[in-house]
């Protein structure tokens, strides 16, 4: 058992943010996989790429939680919204990470004022993604 104990309030954020994970790591494979036309040939790498990056983030996050409260990690995504074109696959993944952003902000200071230092920075790593995610789906926007 970790010496680290966390609070109530942050182990069903954890699960929350694992189960938003799940999500986006299936809603931007899948877009990889139905891209359609030119636009969608320039976009699909990238849905694969960041999908991939995702899926370690589930499993970062599932490990943590894992080693702190012997909790399994949930295996159910949030609701998956795949988006009939390009540009409402993209409208949706850019407000997804913007979901993300906020929520590990809040997940970094709820981890750093229960002094679970390790958790704090675990998510400073992935919050950097997300804004990179962020950035590269809202870039991609302009395109379409
Ligand atoms: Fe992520
Ligand atoms: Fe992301």
């Amino acid at each position: 058992m970790a010496v680290t104990k966390i609070s109530a309030k942050l182990r069903k954020l954890l699960q929350q943010a694992i189960a938003r994970e799940l999500q986006v790591s299936i809603q931007y494979m899948w877009q990889h996989v139905i891209w359609r036309g030119v636009k969608g040939f320039a976009v699909k790498d990238a849905f694969e790429e960041i999908a991939i990056e995702e899926m370690k983030h589930a499993e970062k996050i599932a490990e943590r939680l894992f080693y702190l409260t012997d909790e399994v990690p949930t295996t159910k995504p949030d609701p998956i919204v795949v988006g009939g074109n390009l540009k409402e696959m993209l409208q949706q993944d850019a407000k997804d990470e913007e979901v993300a952003i906020t929520m590990y902000k809040e997940i970094i200071q709820l981890a750093e004022s229960e002094g679970d230092v390790t958790t704090a920075e675990i998510f400073r790593d992935i919050l950097k993604e997300e804004e990179e995610h962020h950035d590269t789906i809202t870039t991609l926007l302009e395109e379409v």
